[in-house]
């Protein structure tokens, strides 16, 4: 709380209401007496003035572009660390030290298959579902393989929890894309790293080795840990939703996946390269360009702009890189994807329409040239993010459950239907 107030007036009656400090960011007016001492409510879609909650995971300066995990720039993150590191400062708040880092390393590594009977649930969905929607599903329906981790005023069960979460995402992940190209499923190898055995379930076959490129095991690292967490965006504000109603915390983080999936959000990326595909090359992109900009056409540049930053994604400028890297070393010249991507950036931020709305890439704008690179299908995009994110929306709820002033969440409205009328008799109508 801090001594400045902010002043209501309505007609003659004046209200104050309590200005809240953060550590760092915008101040907060404390509006939750507005009701009670007005009679009115705020009226606020979307969210843009909202704050929602009170959070020490991530915070994310969106005029200078910065974005930190627990204090740590991702940039910082990114060269340094690992994602397993990154989720455990995500969980715990602090970085842990070699011992702690060994021994978390090591329960998750233990939690990485997932119940043998899980294998007979996908049968049920159609080789050809995306695998969105078979995530939804799995993840969902791990409150009914494992119960002994769903009574969430436990807290030793919210811990099991999130460590199964972590652990067997990229297992579910993984079985998804397999049953999608109708190969068998590939059990996890304790003795590779997070992002190695991810590698690995998706891509070996029982008919031949699969090695394991480094420096592909690291930027799949990479894309891990800049997809971790970014504090209240529309899925993480999902589990938050749902997990304030006391859900169970697979029923939450699936709920997070269904959010995930839209275009608008973690949808973009596999939106992205489509785009980039459907732009095909350099001299199309003034075409784009022009329906981007043309109010009458919904076509928007996917991979473009975002809520919070109005300047570069700091993740975005990993990714570039990134992709760079990947193609060089998978020995791709010319890429015309790429070419396109970084034709298509340098032609929009010159552009006045973009500089005047602040629209730069995001997160979404390079990574999909990297996971195409390496061999995902775009349906497997969003997927990846989803695993990714899984931490973060874990620790946000974790944050949440752990909170004495949490409440349920419930919105009001600004009501514009029919006032109260009688019922007509279907003949009367
Ligand atoms: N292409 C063309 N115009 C755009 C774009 C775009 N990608 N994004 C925003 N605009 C325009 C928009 O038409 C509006 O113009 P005007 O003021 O003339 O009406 C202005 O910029 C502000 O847009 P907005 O829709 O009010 O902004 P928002 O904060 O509600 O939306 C967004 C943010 C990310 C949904 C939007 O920028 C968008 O749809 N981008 C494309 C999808 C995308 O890349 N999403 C991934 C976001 S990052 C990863 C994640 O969070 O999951």
């Amino acid at each position: 709380m801090t001594d400045k107030v902010a002043k209501l007036t309505l007609g003659d009656q004046s209200y104050e209401f309590p200005v809240m400090s953060g550590s760092v960011g915008p101040d907060v007016i404390d509006i939750r007496s507005l009701y009670a001492k007005t009679g009115l409510f705020t009226y606020d879609p979307g969210f843009t003035s909202t704050a929602a909650c009170d959070s020490a995971i991530t915070y994310i300066d969106g005029d200078k572009g910065e974005l930190l995990y627990r204090g740590y720039p991702i940039d910082q993150l990114a060269a340094e660390s690992s994602y397993i590191e990154v989720c455990y400062l995500l969980l715990y708040g602090e970085l842990p030290t070699k011992a702690q880092l060994a021994e978390f390393d090591t329960l998750v590594t233990r939690h990485t298959m997932v119940h043998e009977q899980m294998h007979y649930f996908y049968r049920g969905f159609r080789r050809d579902a995306h695998p969105m929607a078979i995530m939804t599903g799995v993840v969902g329906a791990m409150a009914a393989f494992y119960h002994d981790s769903t009574d969430i005023s436990d807290p030793e069960q919210r811990e099991i929890a999130s460590i199964r979460m972590i652990a067997k995402m990229p297992t579910i992940a993984a079985m998804a894309y397999k049953y999608s190209v109708g190969q068998p499923f590939v059990y996890p190898r304790n003795g590779l790293d997070y992002a190695s055995n991810f590698l690995h379930m998706c891509f070996s076959v029982p008919a031949e080795e699969y090695k394991i490129n480094p420096t592909i095991a690291r930027a799949m690292d990479l894309i891990f840990t800049l997809h971790a967490d970014h504090e209240q965006n529309a899925s993480t504000s999902t589990v938050r939703l749902s997990g304030s109603s006391d859900a169970n915390p697979f029923a939450c983080i699936a709920a997070g996946v269904a959010c995930l999936w839209g275009p608008a959000h973690g949808g973009a990326n596999e939106a992205a390269l489509n785009m980039l595909r459907q732009i095909g090359s350099v001299d199309r992109i003034p075409e784009f360009i022009a329906r981007a900009k043309d109010k009458n056409d919904p076509f928007r540049l996917m991979g473009f702009g975002h809520r919070v930053y109005k300047n570069y994604d700091p993740r975005a400028k990993v990714m570039q890189q990134t992709a760079k890297e990947v193609l060089d070393l998978l020995g791709v010249e010319n890429n015309p994807t790429l070419q396109v991507a970084q034709e298509l950036e340098r032609i929009a931020l010159e552009d006045p329409y973009f500089v005047d709305r602040k629209l730069y890439p995001n997160v979404d704008f390079y990574s999909g040239i990297i996971l195409d690179a390496i061999g995902f299908p775009t349906s497997m995009f969003t997927v990846i993010f989803a695993m990714s994110r899984t931490v973060g929306w874990i620790a946000q709820w974790k944050e949440m459950i752990g909170d004495p002033q949490k409440k349920i969440g419930r919105p009001r409205q600004l009501y514009n239907g029919s006032p109260a009328r009688d019922y007509k008799p279907i003949t009367d109508r």
